[in-house]
């Protein structure tokens, strides 16, 4: 169906401010959800077919059904509002223009899975946001939304907000956990899932900003009413982050399903100096790179980003014009991930490293031939080799861009090579 209301970002001046919020409908979601069923929230939430928009994309309502019933220990909900990825800037566009939506979806999702405490994990660096959250948490108390006896039921909750220290990996549901736990950001094995043993041991959900923003709407107007916007596996609206050579770039709230093409041309008003597209990152850094020729056909959803061999991810699309050096953007992705790894697991700590230089060494012209498939062997064998994804996430774009682009590589070889081995850098002598 055609759908063209904004869900999460509707144009209405100071929704940030409570009465406004309220005035239009606001925490009536909430009202009604605490006259349900924990049973009946999450069968709800279920219907809508909601799919995490933290970047894995799973269905909400079956995580929210991991969480036991009787805990002897208390039960935490932390929001991921960590959002580090390059190209993804969506999440602080909800906590400026609407975050009770977002303190509604916390305190719907709380009641449903019996929540002791939120906990909203920040990237530390967004001050300004952290600001006008907690602002909008402190009127939601005043107007006993969140605290003791929550509008006369015997529900009670809190929503603290922490932040983090601009780490990326803590935007990975375990760290963030230990993070928040005073410790080392580092991602923690599983099993033992959240929903187990997750924060000091307890019951934890993990849901990104997006995701709960989406909790209100489903509960207001139906599950079934959100399961037929967009497409159906993956239905709702998202909010896509476009960046790049773009003529008019932003957040742009749309239904799934809608060709990545019409986003470009017709909302985003195409490309700078109307130049042809060389490539696309669909979903934010980590996934995989498009060619302009790939996307004809290609709509904003998970199934269809599946299907040539990407993903939506956090939906941050970053557009690449016909003179990008994909070499150079590469290498500046490759930096970052290896920045940002945490060190745990060998194959990512020395092999983001490793494929930074090599990557370094094309940008200089001193690689060699053989250095494009050393390159695609350690992004292999840091694929799936690693405790958390963030090891996917720094492969998955080199193996994309040597598939796709392998011709750059071979331009950027040095002519007169006299053999020369990139070697990892921990093998570097001075
Ligand atoms: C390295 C790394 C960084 C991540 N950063 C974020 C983030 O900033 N925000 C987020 O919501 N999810 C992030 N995720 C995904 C989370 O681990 C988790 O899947 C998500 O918060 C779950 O929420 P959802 O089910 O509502 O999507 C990250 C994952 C990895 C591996």
């Amino acid at each position: 169906m055609e759908f063209n209301e904004k869900l999460l970002l509707p144009d209405i001046p100071n929704l940030h401010q409570i009465e406004v919020y309220e005035e239009n409908g606001g925490y009536q979601a909430l009202k009604k959800s605490l006259q349900m069923s924990s049973d009946e929230i999450i069968n709800e939430v279920k219907r809508s077919n909601l799919r995490g928009r933290g970047g894995a994309g799973f269905p909400t309502g079956l995580k929210w059904s991991f969480m036991p019933k009787q805990s002897e220990k208390p039960k935490y909900l932390c929001c991921n509002a960590d959002e580090s990825e390059p190209g993804t800037f969506k999440d602080r566009y909800i906590i400026e223009f609407n975050p009770h939506s977002l303190i509604e979806g916390i305190l719907i999702a709380g009641f449903a899975m019996g929540i002791k405490t939120t906990y909203i994990y920040i990237r530390g660096e967004y001050y300004k946001w952290y600001l006008l959250l907690q602002k909008a948490i402190d009127s939601a108390y005043q107007k006993k939304y969140i605290g003791e006896k929550i509008l006369g039921s015997d529900f009670s909750t809190d929503i603290v907000i922490h932040r983090g220290a601009g780490a990326y990996i803590c935007g990975e549901e375990s760290a963030l956990m230990n993070s928040i736990e005073g410790k080392r950001g580092y991602p923690r094995v599983k099993p033992p899932f959240p929903a187990q043993f997750g924060l000091w041991g307890s019951p934890t959900t993990i849901n990104n900003v997006e995701t709960l923003s989406n909790i209100p709407i489903i509960l207001n107007r139906g599950g079934e009413w959100y399961s037929k916007i967009g497409t159906p596996k993956h239905p709702g609206t998202i909010l896509v982050g476009v960046s790049g050579h773009i003529k008019k770039p932003g957040v742009y709230e749309i239904p799934t399903g809608i060709p990545l093409t019409k986003i470009i041309y017709d909302i985003c008003g195409g490309i700078l100096n109307d130049k042809k597209i060389k490539a696309i990152i669909p979903g934010g850094s980590s996934t995989m790179w498009l060619k302009g020729d790939e996307i004809e056909n290609v709509t904003m959803d998970a199934d269809s980003l599946k299907a040539v061999g990407s993903s939506i991810g956090t939906a941050g699309m970053i557009v690449m014009d016909e003179d990008t050096d994909v070499i150079k953007v590469l290498k500046r992705i490759s930096h970052f991930y290896h920045h940002e790894s945490c060190g745990q697991c060998t194959p990512c700590r020395e092999g983001t490293g490793w494929m930074e230089k090599i990557l370094h060494s094309f940008e200089k012209n001193e690689a060699t031939v053989s250095d494009i498939d050393l390159l695609l062997d350690v992004a292999n064998n840091i694929e799936g080799n690693t405790i958390c994804a963030l090891g996917d996430a720094a492969a998955w774009p080199i193996q994309s861009v040597i598939k796709k682009f392998r011709n750059e590589f071979g331009k950027k070889v040095n002519k007169n090579p006299i053999q020369k081995v990139v070697n990892p850098p921990h093998l570097i002598v001075s």
